[in-house]
């Protein structure tokens, strides 16, 4: 079994990726109560994410992805320190890219973009996008509020978006409708062309640490609703 584990919706949007590409029983572990993370200091985030790692250990997984760009980027080292399985980062996509000539902007939460991680990898210009996540946790993937806010925070011209937190990828058909002259980067979709598991059939239990009514709603529009074996509100 494989551990997944984000603040909540976005680590299931990269599980599409990875579905894509691989198959394998995963636990998804997406810790709702206490997003958003891109608000938190590197310290409580690595706190928070030690207990994830430790959840998921407990239900037997093997080894663990962080599909967390804010986890990756703050606390990826201290929980490879930490645990003796292999942990695997949301950020380990830089390895399979090469940094293009053009311009490059990531948008992602605060805590990401001030680890500067991006900014270091590919010269990027960050953005920090502090309301995105927890509207797309709303369900904004494609009406007027996230639509004005990505018209707000996105610059003109021809440049490359990196996708640096993992809930913006349901923003992609928005954003090519918005700026049809950028090309925008998914990390979890080149980590997995990459990074492919092939143990089984592919399954997910969901435990999420707050009750969201919106889940099996966005399961079944990422096409995962088939392989969802129960979804678990921890109390
Ligand atoms: N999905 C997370 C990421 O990739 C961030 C969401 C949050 O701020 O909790 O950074």
């Amino acid at each position: 079994m494989v551990g997944f584990f984000d603040s909540g919706l976005g680590g299931l949007v990269a599980l599409k990726e990875f579905f894509s590409n691989s198959c394998a029983h995963v636990v998804y572990f997406g810790d709702l109560k206490n997003q958003p993370y891109g608000e938190k200091t590197p310290q409580e985030i690595f706190n928070l994410s030690r207990k994830a790692v430790d959840f998921l250990l407990e239900k037997g997984v093997r080894e663990v992805f962080i599909v967390c760009n804010t986890v990756s980027a703050n606390a990826l080292d201290d929980l490879r320190a930490t645990f003796g399985i292999p942990i695997h980062g949301i950020t380990d996509w830089l390895r399979y890219y090469t940094p293009p000539s053009k311009r490059v902007y990531v948008i992602g939460t605060p805590a990401t973009i001030r680890s500067g991680l991006y900014q270091k990898a590919l010269g990027a210009e960050g953005i920090e996008t502090p309301e995105l996540a927890l509207l797309i946790e709303e369900g904004h993937w494609e009406d007027e509020t996230v639509r004005e806010y990505l018209q707000r925070v996105l610059p003109r011209g021809e440049y490359v978006l990196v996708l640096g937190c993992t809930h913006y990828p349901v923003l992609e058909p928005l954003i090519r409708e918005i700026r049809p002259e950028v090309e925008t980067v998914d990390p979890a979709r080149i980590l997995f062309e990459n990074v492919r598991i092939n143990d089984g059939r592919r399954k997910v239990d969901v435990f999420l640490t707050a009750e969201n009514p919106l889940y099996p709603d966005f399961l079944k529009r990422l096409g995962l609703w088939d392989y969802v074996g129960g979804i678990d509100v921890l109390r």
